[in-house]
């Protein structure tokens, strides 16, 4: 099937994300007053964009690292079984950790690299995605901190892809099949 006739409609804009990423900052920046150095690891490759706007706002001295885990291939639907492609370059044990995602959908992926993460003993781990997709749930797991609900719609732009296009729009738009 040949879906490379699609349009992208605006779901949110540049500017909503810009101001709920501030927002979502500045709780972050609260929750870890105490932490030496908060380990802020980015779920490869949809969390980019907003890993990048996210540590620039956080007011907390911060590491990055990064993990990439598979589970749509180019896709619509996830396989239901994660990969690690990627592992993270440093040790997070007793360490604060806080895990970027972009999409929480089926929640299998978060569930997995979570469990992946906390095998590793961190002091803390929290979770934050930037979109979540509660009615497509099938794994009972919420991150801790969402950006932003959104309804059951296929979505690019901002970090996110449709079979590796799209990533670069700087707001969050769903994707209408023209024909
Ligand atoms: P889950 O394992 O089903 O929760 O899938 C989560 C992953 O699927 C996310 O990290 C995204 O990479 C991808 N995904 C889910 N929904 C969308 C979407 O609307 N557009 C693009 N990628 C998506
Ligand atoms: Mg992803």
């Amino acid at each position: 099937m040949d879906h490379s006739n699609y349009t992208v409609d605006t779901l949110i804009s540049a500017k909503s994300i810009a101001a709920r990423v501030e927002e979502l900052a500045a709780e972050i920046s609260a929750a870890y007053s105490d932490t030496d150095k908060l380990v802020v690891v980015g779920l490869l490759r949809g969390s980019f964009v907003f890993i990048a706007d996210l540590v620039r706002e956080l007011d907390l001295p911060v590491e990055v690292d990064f993990l990439e885990a598979s589970s749509y291939g180019d896709g619509m639907e996830s396989s239901r079984e994660v990969r690690i492609l990627k592992d993270l370059r440093g040790e997070i044990n007793g360490r604060d950790v806080l895990l970027v995602e972009d999409i929480v959908d089926t929640g299998f992926t978060l569930s997995h690299v979570i469990r992946l993460l906390q095998s590793r003993e961190p002091r803390r781990l929290e979770t934050i995605a930037l979109l979540d997709k509660p009615s497509r749930r099938e794994v009972d797991i919420r991150a801790s901190w969402t950006g932003f609900e959104i309804p059951d719609e296929f979505v690019v732009g901002y970090g996110i892809d449709y079979a590796q296009r799209n990533r670069n729009l700087p707001f969050i738009g769903k994707v209408r099949f023209t024909e």
